[in-house]
């Protein structure tokens, strides 16, 4: 195996404060990796500096043995990166199809898209069979569930054929049911993809995740498997009295 991501010496500071500090991570290719920490332990931050959105303070991110340095998002994706936000952007008037359509489009060149197309891509096709959202796809996307919302904007991704998805809180606010489906779309995903998931659920990581990388503060606190990590006081100890709301649809 060779790593999909190599995130070293990292640190992004904000105006004094260090959101990250003095991150090493790996995650090898084909992997299902589980990220968890409290509010404000950097989580976001780091998938912003391996999407180009967040410049480092110092150290680099190395993707599929190239050096992001200094690279653009629009350049970032097109290597192969896509990842979703912790609030939606799918457009609510545009169908499913459309949506999916859209995002697909991203990585065609620009002359192909003043062509008119016949029927729908391979592309988009299994992005709506993987998803299961073959059966709405005519519908507009704002007529969607929170979560069908989620397994859209993972299609939409998908139609770009990533190597990473890194997935911000996709089950944040979703009922019991939708996470179990997530969780199977996930590794179903998981299956032909490396995958990040920023997740705080415990359940849910006993259900889906191996392996699982603590931060807190900035650093790493722990990796290991999901009784490890359950396990370890450290972990106990940053979770404890700060066990989050979860408040529905808003993903913060
Ligand atoms: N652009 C910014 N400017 C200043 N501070 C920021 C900025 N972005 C993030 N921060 C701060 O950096 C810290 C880490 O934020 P981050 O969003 O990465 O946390 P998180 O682990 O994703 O938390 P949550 O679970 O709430 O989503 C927080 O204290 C946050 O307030
Ligand atoms: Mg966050």
């Amino acid at each position: 195996m060779s790593p999909m991501i190599e995130v070293r010496g990292l640190s992004v500071v904000f105006d004094g404060f260090r959101a990250i500090d003095g991150i090493d991570l790996t995650v090898e290719k084909g992997e299902l990796r589980f990220l968890i920490g409290p509010n404000g332990a950097g989580k976001t931050t780091l998938i912003d500096v391996i999407t180009g959105l967040t410049r480092p303070t110092t150290g680099e991110v190395v993707f599929d043995g190239r050096s992001l340095a200094g690279l653009r998002e629009h350049r970032i994706v097109r290597l192969g990166v896509g990842r979703t936000f912790q609030t939606s952007v799918v457009f609510e008037e545009l169908s499913v199809l459309e949506n999916l359509d859209l995002a697909a489009s991203f990585r065609r060149p620009l002359w192909s898209l003043t062509r008119r197309r016949r029927g729908i891509s391979d592309a988009v096709a299994e992005a709506l069979e993987t998803t299961g959202l073959k059966e709405l796809a005519d519908r507009p996307a704002g007529v969607l569930s929170h979560g069908q919302r989620q397994w859209l904007e993972i299609g939409m991704l998908l139609t770009q054929s990533p190597k990473l998805l890194l997935l911000d809180e996709p089950v944040a606010g979703m009922s019991k049911d939708e996470r179990e489906r997530t969780g199977e779309l996930l590794t179903s995903v998981a299956n032909d993809h490396t995958v990040i998931v920023i997740e705080h659920d415990m359940e849910f990581l006993r259900r889906y995740a191996s392996q699982v990388t603590v931060l807190h503060e900035g650093k790493v606190l722990i990796e290991g498997s999901v009784d490890q990590v359950r396990d370890d006081p450290r972990v106990q100890e940053v979770y404890l009295g700060r066990k989050r709301s979860d408040a529905v649809g808003t993903g913060t």
